[in-house]
């Protein structure tokens, strides 16, 4: 085993995620380019933790499908008490099996099911918005409630505690919160999902918490922690990530008024579905939590790689990669982004990604039809962006219309 990964080497190392550029935020931190040209892989320090950056498309995707590669990665295993298993950090056969029990709430057919209702609530957040008045910060009043109701519903989670979800979701994503304070962000979470498991188990309904506890917790495939912990995450991974989206996504089309105006103006879907690929590829948002662990020494992008040491994907550096697009500095929404890594790659590849795209894919043409006049309410030196979190994007989107 390696020692590489202790403490002591990450001292003097490049942080990871390194910040991205206040004069140009919403591109990749601009040491990337340097780290894909020049290494293919680069020691950095990730929490304290000494790992290899992997910043080449090529490398990216290669490592997310090599099977000596785990996401077993100890410092990012969370305990929740004895028995409850998190799914995205465990490997095949037994990831397989538990992502097996929510897939059916995550299809095409079941997220087309649901696009009438996401419509109908963009509409009645914008209702509410221009009814107290512009100014408004878009991330409280839209980009935030939508992805908390839709994944709400879709666990059969009381909307009415999204506030609860929304001030424990911040505190781990934050990047700043000592081990202490995410420990009883944690502990009150899946205390609440217990409760809310119980619950469901006395008076069950169509939702997805109730439709695994009756199919699987009932036949003794899964623990009622478990259940617990992997609600937790879906409730966790359905808030942020989607909302900085709807955000960062809204910014960036005010900054490219020629893109805004054709998603505003387009009856033709397929216009808007390339649009929110580009914009995911574009601002890649998660860009720091995709860790992964080498079971052998092996060899990525030229470089030896120890069994023991910590691996993060460098996704945003990916999908700025001259060698998986053309012109990658350049937001062009004509251009076909598919294949990029922003939901990540392999067996791991978000759960939520037709969720997530769905929910864009309405949210951002409702806003610029309702609102023409849309645009920003401070000037954008003023826009605090989120490089102290897990997940980038706005703390708040000033807009008037
Ligand atoms: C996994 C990004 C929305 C649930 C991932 C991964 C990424 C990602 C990069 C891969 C992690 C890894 O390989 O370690 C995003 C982005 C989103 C989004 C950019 C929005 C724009 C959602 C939503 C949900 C969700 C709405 C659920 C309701 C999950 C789950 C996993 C995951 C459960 C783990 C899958 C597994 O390990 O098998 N996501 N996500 N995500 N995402 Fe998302």
């Amino acid at each position: 085993m390696s020692t590489t990964t202790e403490a002591d080497d990450a001292i003097g190392l490049p942080e990871f995620p390194a910040d991205r550029d206040a004069r140009c935020p919403l591109a990749p931190a601009p040491e990337y380019r340097e780290w894909r040209e020049t290494d293919g892989l680069r020691r950095v320090n990730f929490r304290g933790h000494a790992a290899w950056a992997v910043s080449r498309y090529e490398d990216v995707t290669a490592a997310m499908t090599d099977p000596r590669i785990s996401a077993e990665v100890p410092i990012q295993q969370i305990s929740m008490g004895p028995g409850a298993q998190m799914f995205p950090r465990m490997d095949d056969p037994e990831h397989a099996r538990l992502r097996r029990m929510l897939t059916k709430d995550f299809t095409v057919k079941r997220v087309q099911a649901m696009r009438p209702r996401i419509e109908e609530m963009a509409n009645e957040f914008i209702d509410t918005m221009v009814a107290s008045g512009s100014p408004a910060d878009l991330v409280q009043a839209y980009a935030l409630p939508i992805p908390s109701l839709v994944i709400s519903m879709l666990l059969g989670v009381p909307y009415d505690d999204h506030a609860f979800f929304q001030d424990v979701t911040s505190v781990l994503m934050s990047r700043t919160a000592t081990e202490e304070e995410r420990q009883k962000a944690r502990g009150s979470l899946f205390g609440y999902l217990l409760d809310l498991i119980g619950k469901k188990e006395r008076e069950p309904d169509d939702a997805l918490i109730s439709r695994v506890a009756r199919e699987h917790l009932q036949e003794g495939q899964l623990s009622r922690e478990t259940l617990a912990v992997n609600g937790f995450i879906l409730l966790n991974a359905g808030h942020e990530t989607t909302a900085n989206m709807i955000a960062l996504g809204t910014l960036t089309l005010l900054e490219n008024p020629d893109a805004l105006a054709r998603i505003r103006d387009t009856d033709d879907p397929k216009v808007v579905s390339a649009a929110v690929e580009e914009l995911l590829r574009h601002l890649t948002i998660v860009h720091s939590l995709v860790t992964r662990v080498a079971k052998e020494d092996i060899e990525i992008g030229g470089q030896l790689v120890r069994a023991g040491d910590l691996l993060v994907m460098n996704l945003s550096a990916a999908n700025w990669d001259p060698g998986f697009v053309s012109d990658p500095d350049r937001l062009d929404i004509d251009r076909d982004a598919r294949g990029h890594v922003a939901f990540g790659h392999g067996v791991h590849q978000c759960l939520g990604q037709v969720l997530a795209r769905a929910e864009l894919e309405i949210a951002l043409p409702v806003l610029l039809r309702r609102l023409p006049g849309l645009r920003l309410a401070v000037p954008p030196e003023e826009i605090r962006f989120r490089n102290d979190m897990s997940v980038y994007g706005v703390h708040a989107l000033p807009i008037a219309w």
